[in-house]
């Protein structure tokens, strides 16, 4: 059986009241018209095609090659928005389901459950069908006594008794394509809103004597619509409470699974921990047995095995295995901690590899540098990298000391084994073994406190 999937993207989304169009608007970290996406490449179809309208572009660069594009030019309902894609799809034989791209919680299986019911049916059009807990705002089921469905009545349309009914149209249908494209032809907009309702079909091809039904599902949440921001929160719980239980089942433990915002694409190794109110964004991965505290922030970065990050925010880093950070650090784009190294507490890391074992206690800022293994890097040391206008580099070799206070003014080498005194200022090269100091020499002057004003003031002098 050839399958098609069409998913309705062109609606300007009002009620979100937004300037970026509604299916871009996110559900843990992905668009939600890229989640629709994603359960619809789970069902392998011959194709995906996505209308879209105003914001065509935009839908275009977050999807790419993972759809075609039909290009609906005025919004003129959902019925209006199937029929774009014709050219692409009518003359073909096989299945289109049809989905909207604002219900971001549909999985795969349900899709694959629609198309299964549909081809065991030999009906011409299998809406996908819930019971609503607020069935206020989806369009509703209307059957006659004996069960069958007769049409789909919109909020806008219903009477007080079609109204009452909890059984709502998810939005995700599956048709006969080519006899999809025939009753669409039929669809008038003589309703509420002067739309072309896609949901008209189901009445239009049983009249024409054709078969249609409904598949309903077990459980409403995953075909919640998203129309406004209210929704959008409902929804991004929903998808919360289903990754934080994935990986959960994949041997992660969660403090409280409530409080831990991880993005959809995120991976999690077994026996890692993650504590409350902690984020993870993008692209991460985090290896096993690893620790993550509350108040830590990951995005886009890499984390390994037996790493510690105790209540600090990682960007676009690298923390190799049994490396640790914080409290209250900050990892930046390209800061890459090599095995065994340990960034203590308000530090700071941009563009710099942190060589293994290398040890960055305390209150630093470390920025285009390359540090060798077995480092330590005092209290206070600062890599000064900006002369306002471009940023150097510096190299710190193996087994190097630097002291507290330090101030290494970029570029610079300094060798293996090299030692810094405390509270140098440091603008040329160190040789291996050598010991660099760099500041003014302490003079005591004898008895001096006599001579100050702050010793005559007072009765104690
Ligand atoms: C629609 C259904 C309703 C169903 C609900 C499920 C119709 C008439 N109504 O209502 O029965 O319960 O979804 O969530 O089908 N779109 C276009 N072009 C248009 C209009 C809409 O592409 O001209 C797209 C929108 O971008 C959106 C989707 O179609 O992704 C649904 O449109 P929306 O206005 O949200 O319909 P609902 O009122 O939610
Ligand atoms: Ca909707």
């Amino acid at each position: 059986m050839n399958k098609y999937v069409v998913i309705l993207a062109a609606g300007k989304g009002t009620r979100m009241k937004s300037k970026l169009y509604k299916v871009l608007h996110k559900v843990a970290g992905k668009s939600m018209v890229e989640h629709v996406v994603t359960a619809a490449e789970g069902t392998n179809p011959n194709k995906i095609i996505t209308v879209v309208g105003t914001g065509a572009a935009k839908v275009k660069d977050v999807l790419k090659d993972r759809s075609e594009f039909a290009f609906q030019k005025e919004q003129l309902g959902t019925g209006d928005a199937v029929m774009a894609a014709s050219e692409l799809l009518k003359d073909l034989e096989g299945v289109t389901l049809v989905a909207t791209g604002d219900t971001p919680l549909f999985t795969s299986e349900t899709f694959n459950n629609l198309f299964k019911e549909h081809e065991t049916s030999g009906n011409s059009a299998t809406v996908l069908t819930a019971k609503a807990p607020n069935p206020y705002g989806y369009g509703r089921i209307i059957r006659d006594e004996a069960g069958n469905v007769l049409r789909i009545v919109e909020q806008k349309d219903g009477n007080e008794a079609e109204l009452a009914v909890d059984e709502i149209n998810t939005g995700v249908f599956a048709f006969n394509n080519k006899e999809l494209f025939e009753a669409l032809k039929q669809v008038g907009n003589n309703n509420a809103q002067g739309e072309y309702y896609l949901t008209d079909v189901l009445e239009i091809m049983r009249k024409a004597g054709k078969k249609v039904g409904a598949y309903q599902m077990p459980d409403f949440s995953e075909s919640l619509g998203v129309n406004d921001r209210v929704a959008l929160a409902q929804a991004t719980k929903l998808m919360r409470k289903r990754i934080n239980e994935k990986h959960m089942r994949n041997g992660v433990t969660f403090v409280d699974p409530e409080t831990a915002y991880i993005d959809s694409d995120v991976k999690i190794g077994n026996d890692t921990l993650i504590e409350g109110n902690v984020v993870i964004k993008g692209n991460t991965e985090i290896g096993s047995e690893s620790h993550i505290t509350s108040g830590s922030r990951i995005v886009d970065s890499k984390i390994g095995n037996g790493v510690t990050v105790t209540s600090s925010t990682i960007e676009e880093a690298e923390m190799d295995d049994n490396t640790d950070i914080g409290p209250n650090s900050h990892l930046r784009p390209n800061a890459v901690i090599r095995q065994g190294a340990h960034i203590g507490n308000f530090v700071e890391v941009k563009n710099a590899e942190i060589g293994e074992n290398t040890k960055v206690g305390h209150l630093t800022y470390v920025g285009d540098a390359t540090l060798g293994k077995d480092i330590n890097i005092g209290c206070g040391t600062i890599f000064s990298n900006y002369d306002g206008v471009k940023k150097f580099h510096t190299n710190v070799g193996d087994h190097s000391f630097i002291g507290a206070g330090s101030t290494i003014i970029a570029p610079v080498n300094i060798a293996d084994h090299a030692f810094i005194a405390a509270d140098s200022t440091i603008t040329k090269d160190v040789e291996k073994y050598d010991m660099a100091i760099a500041r003014g020499r302490q003079t005591n002057k004898k008895d001096y406190w006599h001579k100050l004003p702050l010793s005559q003031d007072k009765e104690w002098k």
